[in-house]
């Protein structure tokens, strides 16, 4: 992850923070800070959210959203780059800092891979940058973790396993590049909402363990061996997604049937993410799941790769 670093006050910062498919999503019982326990494991892929910051006026924070589904995102003082901003100045004690965001979306927006935690991300790195703040690499990451579970690893990138509420991370051996099909879906779905349905359907008094990282599937990261990542491929939300969103289950249905080797929901959904061989097979998957009609788009993206970054304005 890289640190901010003077000379501060470039008149323009950008940067870009990518989405995320949750390879293993294991969940545990509902905490008292209405949190579940979770074991998880990121893979951050190649959609990026970009977020561009110039000096604001009156020590306002302005944001403005464009690309797909910018409709969609909330008011201004909900928006998590909003919220990223504000949280920074108000560590750094330097309340009369402004600042203008141009938030540009590509990961889906309520897709189930940390869009919204993307633009934090981005919104924090860039914002340090802008105004010059000094800020450590453990000081960026416990003000991501105020911002929501996700923050943190879209600074971080790469693969990493998640406890906690998927927010204390550790990174994960893996070898070679994978390549995915991304089914989007039209509707988004609220994660908090996907959560609330997956305690409805788990058996009254078994709040199930997050346990460990699933070992078979660790084992296929650090070997670079496809064929078993795909078999280990694992989400406990999926069930709560599909009940909520059952067409999904025919997108499912289908990442088998077209040979894909695993099919997982990432996330909360509605967003389900196909395993495919290597690049070609990849292209392969895409144009025979675009030709069935089932998902509003269908996207090819590798993975891992890297947290949140500058790149030139
Ligand atoms: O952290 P974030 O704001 O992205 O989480 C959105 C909602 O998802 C939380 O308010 C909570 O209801 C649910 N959630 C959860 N357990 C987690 C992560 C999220 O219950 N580990």
């Amino acid at each position: 992850m890289p640190r901010p670093t003077v000379p501060p006050s470039a008149p323009v910062v950008r940067v870009r923070a990518p989405g995320k498919i949750n390879l293993a999503l294991k969940v545990g019982p509902r905490r008292a800070d209405g949190y579940h326990e979770l074991a998880t494991v990121f893979q951050a892929v190649s959609l990026f959210d970009s977020v561009t910051a110039e000096a604001g006026r009156d020590g306002r924070i302005e944001v403005a959203v464009a690309g797909p589904g910018a409709d969609a995102v909330g008011a201004v003082e909900d928006n998590l780059a909003f919220r990223a901003a504000d949280l920074l100045r108000r560590w750094a004690g330097r309340p009369e800092l402004g600042v203008a965001l141009q938030v540009d979306k590509a990961i889906p927006v309520a897709g189930g891979m940390a869009g919204g935690s993307a633009d934090a991300a981005a919104a924090l790195l860039a914002c340090a940058q802008l105004w010059g703040l000094t800020v450590s690499r453990d000081d960026l990451l416990e003000l991501a973790r105020q911002l929501g579970a996700d923050v943190p690893f879209a600074l971080v990138g790469g693969c990493a396993v998640g406890h906690d509420r998927g927010d204390r991370l550790t990174p994960a051996l893996q070898r070679g590049l994978n390549h995915w099909v991304l089914a989007l879906a039209e509707q988004g779905l609220s994660t908090a909402r996907v959560f609330q349905k997956y305690d409805e359907l788990s058996p009254a008094g078994d709040p199930g363990s997050a346990g460990p990282a699933p070992l078979d599937l660790m084992a296929a990261l650090a070997k670079g061996d496809p064929v078993r990542l795909g078999a280990a491929l694992v989400n406990d939300l999926a069930p709560a997604a599909l009940a909520l969103a059952p067409h999904l289950g025919r997108v499912v249905e289908a990442g088998r049937s077209l040979g894909a080797l695993g099919t997982v929901v990432s996330g909360s959904g509605p967003t389900v993410a196909l395993l495919a061989r290597d690049g070609a097979h990849a292209i392969d998957l895409a144009v025979q799941l675009s030709s069935l009609g089932l998902a509003q788009r269908v996207l090819r993206v590798s993975g891992p790769v890297p947290g949140a970054h500058l790149v030139p304005a």
